[in-house]
Formats: structure tokens, C-alpha cells, sequence
């Protein structure tokens, strides 16, 4: 098996780079913070606050987050339905933010992710993937862009997406994440002392895809 992982701050571009490179290489894509989304938005939809960490752990085994590859798309499923839309407003994604940093559901969901790799070809995107997750695998890659390059990113995606947010308040939800991402006691956001750093801030999507590439192919001889 070989196992890419794509660590970074969010808003890099991680995970429309990860989804093309795995499209082009076979592998299998693995967006890890749809996982963290889904358990965010399983314990809003139950009215649980996502800081409030006994009343998230006392309903880990309840809230059910599966995953699941149609047509060679990861869609997450909450509690049997699917949810790969719902997960992408700001209120999910501060809620991923916050359960993410309680350790029994980063255990909770490790599992899951161990499983998927253990049988597939991997490129899995998170914030502790080379670190944690997958500390053996081939490739790791640090992808990062200044917090102004990453928010205007955002902004453009969601309004493209028909969820417009004012610039500021999508810079100030990255820079909020950012710091509770790498501030977080377990599993923080970290570059792995092996990593390839890569800072897209000047780069196009289509540069810091082709710079990925090569990376994987120069790691794995391809
Ligand atoms: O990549 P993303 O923005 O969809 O991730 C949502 C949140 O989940 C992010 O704030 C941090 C958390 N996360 C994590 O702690 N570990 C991962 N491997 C992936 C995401």
C-alpha cells in the first residue's frame, strides 16, 4: 500500500488538491475533516455545545458518522443520511474545530481512518495525518498559504457555492481555526519533521497541484 498524507491549515487548498491527485494517481481520497464536520454537526443537530466535552463523549457512541465512496466521491453519512453538503457551512465548521480538539473523539474516529488506508491506496488530508494518523506513510506534505491568501480563497468557494460570508468573517473564522488547531493539547496542527513543506500562497491551484505531484512521484519513484 502506498499512503500520501496532506497536512495543512484550512484553506490551503488540501482537499481539492488531494481529491485530483488521487483521482490522477487511483488512489483512494480521504478527507478526514468530513469526519470531524459530521460528528461537529451530529452533536449540533442534538443541541450538545461542541466545547461542552463530557456531554459530546457521553453521546460518541450514538451520533453515527460513516463513510462511504459513491461513484469514486467520499460522501460522509450522519445517522444514515448523507450530509457531504450540510458540513460545509461555518457553524460546522467551527463545530469540527471544537469536538476535534477532545481526545476521545479524535480516538473515536481514528479508527476509521486506520481502516480505510490499512485496505487502499491512500491520499488522506487532515491536520494530523503525517504525524498521527499514518506516521509510516511514504509521502507527507505540508501544505500551507498565509491566513489573507487562504481567506480569499474561501470566500471566492463559497460564493461560487451560493453561501456568501463577508471577507472579514471568513478571515477571522481561518485565523480562530488556526489557532484552536494548533493550539489544541492533542494531535495539533504540526508539520511532521519529514514533511515536504509547501506554501501556496503565490502559487495558482493548478502550480501547487503539479508541485504535489511531482513530490509523490519523486518519494514513491513514479
Ligand atoms: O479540513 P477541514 O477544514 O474540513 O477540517 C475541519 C476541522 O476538523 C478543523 O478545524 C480541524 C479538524 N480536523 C482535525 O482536527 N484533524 C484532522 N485530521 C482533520 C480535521
Amino acid at each position: 500500500m502506498i499512503h500520501v498524507a496532506i497536512d495543512g491549515p484550512a484553506g490551503a487548498g488540501k482537499s481539492t488538491i488531494a481529491r485530483k491527485a488521487a483521482a490522477a494517481l487511483g488512489f483512494v481520497y480521504v478527507d478526514t475533516g468530513a469526519l470531524y464536520r459530521t460528528l461537529g454537526l451530529g452533536m449540533l443537530r442534538r443541541g450538545i455545545e461542541p466545547t461542552d466535552a463530557q456531554a459530546v463523549c457521553a453521546l460518541l457512541g450514538e451520533v453515527r458518522v460513516a463513510l462511504r465512496y459513491i461513484d469514486g466521491a467520499q460522501h460522509v453519512f450522519l445517522d444514515g443520511e448523507d450530509v457531504s453538503d450540510a458540513i460545509r457551512t461555518p457553524e460546522a465548521s467551527m463545530a469540527a474545530s471544537n469536538v476535534s480538539a477532545i481526545p476521545a473523539v479524535r480516538e473515536h474516529l481514528f479508527s476509521l481512518q486506520q481502516d480505510i488506508a490499512a485496505q487502499n491506496n491512500v491520499i488522506m488530508d487532515g491536520r494530523d495525518i503525517g504525524t498521527v494518523v499514518l506516521p509510516q506513510a511514504e509521502v507527507k506534505i505540508f501544505l500551507t498559504a498565509s491566513p489573507e491568501a487562504r481567506a480569499q480563497r474561501r470566500f471566492k468557494e463559497l460564493e461560487e457555492k451560493g453561501m456568501p460570508a463577508p471577507y472579514d468573517e471568513v478571515l477571522a473564522d481561518i485565523v480562530q481555526r488556526d489557532h484552536n488547531d494548533t493550539h489544541r493539547a492533542v494531535a495539533p496542527l504540526r508539520r511532521a519533521e519529514d514533511a515536504v513543506l509547501l506554501d501556496t500562497s503565490d502559487l495558482t491551484l493548478d502550480e501547487s497541484y503539479q508541485a504535489v505531484i511531482q513530490i509523490i512521484k519523486e518519494k514513491t519513484n513514479g
